[in-house]
């Protein structure tokens, strides 16, 4: 909390030698062991090096630089060559909510990012396959961590990196070669096409040749055969629709479509590099790139001449760096593509290039279903669309029985049901695996997004059609301490969004809205907040004011809308 009074202090004095002396001086503003010495200590040593004048002397004048300035200090003396300090905390507190109600929207904002660019892959579905619960963490994760990077200074650009090219294509089109029928397709594209590739699996296990099948087709879509090309594509549209009818729902934008596809004609130039920097080596009619003894080879080519994930991606990254200019790069994926990114890493080291440490695998857990894994191939997938629609429903039953009268029952519904799934996710540490229960995440209590929007409506009725003029608090409030321990919180919010930035975890914000909205329901559970004391009254509206801004941004970068009913 006192962190921006120490910086100030250290420009202040800064500044004020630079100006005097005309000496650079850096400044060190501490926090004292022994707290009832003082809140802050600022040792002269430096000073009194630098200048060569008598340390009292150099002291006296520190001291009345500080007394003079605007800051809210409470007093300050000195101990040899040390200033020691006490801040006033009701002034500070008071600056801290003027300042969040002031700057609303911005408050928080960090410049850590400084203009530079980073490249966000995330949600990348595989298509034709159904767009599974496994894909909302990436989506989800993916997403607010663009909100936070940009809140933080950077420029983003969001790729959507579609799974729309690699031998699950060969199969999806053997399945419809052997028993897709087009009209059937037409009437339910995703589930037909879905059933069509479990079908594959099946049918493979008992006829292997299938694969070889697959492979072939495959083989004959990167040769541009044009009625593979054209079946693929429309395979592709299809399954588009409804990926997108999902970021509608969710309210999620991409800057770029360009999947594994576009890719199909920038392979070969890479792996033409490896070979020409004789990094490619044949093994058994493939083409391999051994990567040491810690890591098994990247297989670049099969036998057959097919590309492979990896070709892929590393024909995308070079791409990304040229033409978005990237200083860092997240892949928002799974922890079983792990090896998939260290490999990634490596071969670009091993071309000699030197940016594989701006590539982040930005790692998450899976989705489990009674303690196990859920997976596409099995048909036991459990749809993201359909557990949207789900939860939106028992939000709008919650809704209905708690607030009967409520205009706008749908619209809010489907905020507070998305908020459910999305608070769900985003609370946990993204590395863990999740079990999911929707029961308790739509739930209005507890540790959900409901919860938060209900702490938010909470406020805004409070704050409905009043005025209050902060210039006229009682800022000594400030100091009891349910009211310090909320300033406390709203004075760290900045730092808590560069540390999720930093430690690209959404994670951070939602634990820190957690705890800022069990303070202010404590705090409302204890003090009348619209009292007949008009300045009592002003201080807690500014209060909850600050805290609703805090809510509402820090919601925001989760991908949560805040309400004002509910
Ligand atoms: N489509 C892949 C999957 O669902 C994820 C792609 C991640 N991004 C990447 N550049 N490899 O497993």
């Amino acid at each position: 909390m006192i962190n921006k009074i120490k910086l100030d202090l250290k420009k202040l004095l800064e500044n004020f030698y630079l100006e005097k002396y005309n000496s650079n001086i850096s400044i060190i503003v501490e926090e004292p062991k022994n707290s009832s010495l003082g809140d802050i200590s600022i040792p002269l040593f430096t000073v009194v090096k630098t200048l060569r004048r008598p340390m009292p002397e150099l002291v006296n004048e520190a001291v009345e630089v500080i007394n003079s300035c605007n800051l809210p200090i409470l007093s300050v003396s000195n101990v040899g060559a040390f200033i020691n300090l006490f801040v006033d905390k009701s002034k500070l507190s008071l600056a801290i909510i003027k300042d969040a109600i002031e700057k609303d929207a911005t408050f928080g904002a960090s410049t850590i990012g400084n203009g530079k660019n980073v490249t966000l892959d995330y949600s990348s579905p595989n298509i034709a396959k159904s767009f599974s619960i496994g894909h909302l963490r990436s989506t989800m994760i993916g997403n607010s961590l663009k909100l936070i990077m940009q809140k933080c200074g950077y420029n983003t650009f969001a790729i959507n990196y579609l799974g729309d090219w690699g031998t699950q294509f060969g199969k999806m089109i053997v399945a419809y070669k052997n028993w897709g029928n087009k009209e059937e397709i037409l009437k339910d594209p995703i589930n037909k096409l879905t059933e069509l590739y479990v079908k594959f699996h099946d049918e493979a296990e008992k006829n292997p040749s299938l694969e070889d099948e697959a492979r072939e087709a495959f083989r004959k879509m990167e040769l541009k055969d044009p009625e593979y090309l054209e079946l693929w594509s429309w395979i592709r549209e299809e399954s588009l629709k409804e990926s997108k009818q999902i970021y509608d729902l969710l309210e999620i934008s991409f800057d770029s479509y360009n999947g594994e596809a576009f890719y199909n004609d920038k392979m070969d130039s890479v792996v033409n590099e490896l070979e020409e920097k004789n990094l490619l080596v044949e093994d058994q009619g493939a083409k391999i790139v051994n990567l040491g003894d810690d890591m098994p080879p990247a297989l670049i080519k099969r036998s057959d001449g097919g590309s492979l994930y990896i070709t892929r991606d590393l024909a995308a990254v070079f791409y990304r760096k040229n033409n978005y200019k990237f200083d860092k790069i997240l892949y928002v994926v799974g922890n079983e593509q792990k090896l998939h990114f260290e490999q990634l890493k490596r071969l670009i080291s091993k071309m000699g290039y030197d940016f594989q440490d701006e590539i982040e695998h930005v790692n998450f857990g899976l989705y489990l279903s009674g303690g196990k894994k859920m997976s596409t191939r099995k048909g036991n997938v459990t749809k993201l669309y359909d557990i949207l629609q789900k939860s939106i429903s028992m939000a709008y039953d919650i809704i209905s029985s708690k607030n009967p009268d409520l205009a706008n029952k749908e619209q809010i519904a489907k905020y507070v049901g998305i908020a459910a799934i999305v608070f769900a996710d985003l609370k946990n540490f993204r590395g863990l695996d999740i079990e999911f229960n929707l029961e308790q995440a739509v739930k209005f209590e507890g540790q959900t997004g409901p919860y938060l929007q209900y702490t938010g409506v909470r406020i805004a009725s409070i704050l409905r059609d009043k005025e209050f003029d902060i210039n006229n608090c009682d800022s000594s409030l400030f100091e009891k301490p349910h009211y310090f321990e909320i300033v406390k919180q709203i004075s760290q919010f900045q730092a808590t969004i560069e540390r999720a930035a930093v430690e690209t975890s959404p994670s951070i914000i939602a634990k820190y809205l957690l705890s800022l909205a069990s303070s202010f329901n404590k705090f409302y559970s204890l003090e009348k907040i619209n009292t007949d004391n008009e300045v009592v009254r002003n201080t807690n509206f500014a209060l909850a004011k600050a805290v609703r801004i805090v809510l509402n941004e820090g919601l925001r970068l989760l991908g949560i809308h805040y309400l004002e009913e509910m």
